[in-house]
């Protein structure tokens, strides 16, 4: 997976777009059409002590999560990337799709807080690596200027 060029693309379609949500729907989209074997791919927004569901792609999602709760609560509260090879073995994961086998979860940063996560689902148990860490970091990082 060339992050590189799909953080160019992301940059593209954000820059000079005021738009939040608009964004964080092209970024789901972008994730979606690009990243193979996934089976969800967006955001929850920080509203308080609670992470609510944004833009994405895949099947309906839960609605509400805790901060400490899940592997997306879980992000918050450590402040940093979760990357869950089996997400049976994850205690308090909170299962949307029973499709789901492995998942990663980036915060979203905006001056240095927390205000979101991206999460990313898919159904083969290690789909995710070091590499989709560090590229999908940076890719949260480029969206952090576009919302
Ligand atoms: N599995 C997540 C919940 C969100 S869905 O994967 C879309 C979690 O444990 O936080």
């Amino acid at each position: 997976m060339d992050y590189s060029v799909l953080i160019a693309q992301l940059k593209a379609l954000t820059e000079n777009v005021p738009h939040r949500i608009a964004n964080l729907a092209n970024a789901s989209a972008l994730l979606w059409q690009h990243m193979e074997n996934i089976n969800w791919a967006g955001f929850y927004l920080l509203e308080g002590d609670t992470l609510i569901l944004g833009p994405f792609q895949g099947k309906p999602a839960c609605i509400e999560i805790p901060i400490g709760k899940g592997v997306c609560g879980t992000a918050v509260s450590l402040g940093d990337t979760v990357l869950v090879k089996n997400v049976h073995e994850f205690p308090g994961h909170i299962a949307c799709d029973c499709a789901s086998n492995s998942e990663i979860v980036v915060p979203l940063k905006k001056d240095g807080r927390i205000v979101g996560v991206l999460d990313i689902d898919s159904p083969v148990i290690g789909r995710f690596t070091d590499d989709d860490r560090d590229g999908l970091e940076k890719f949260a990082s480029q969206l952090s200027a576009a919302i």
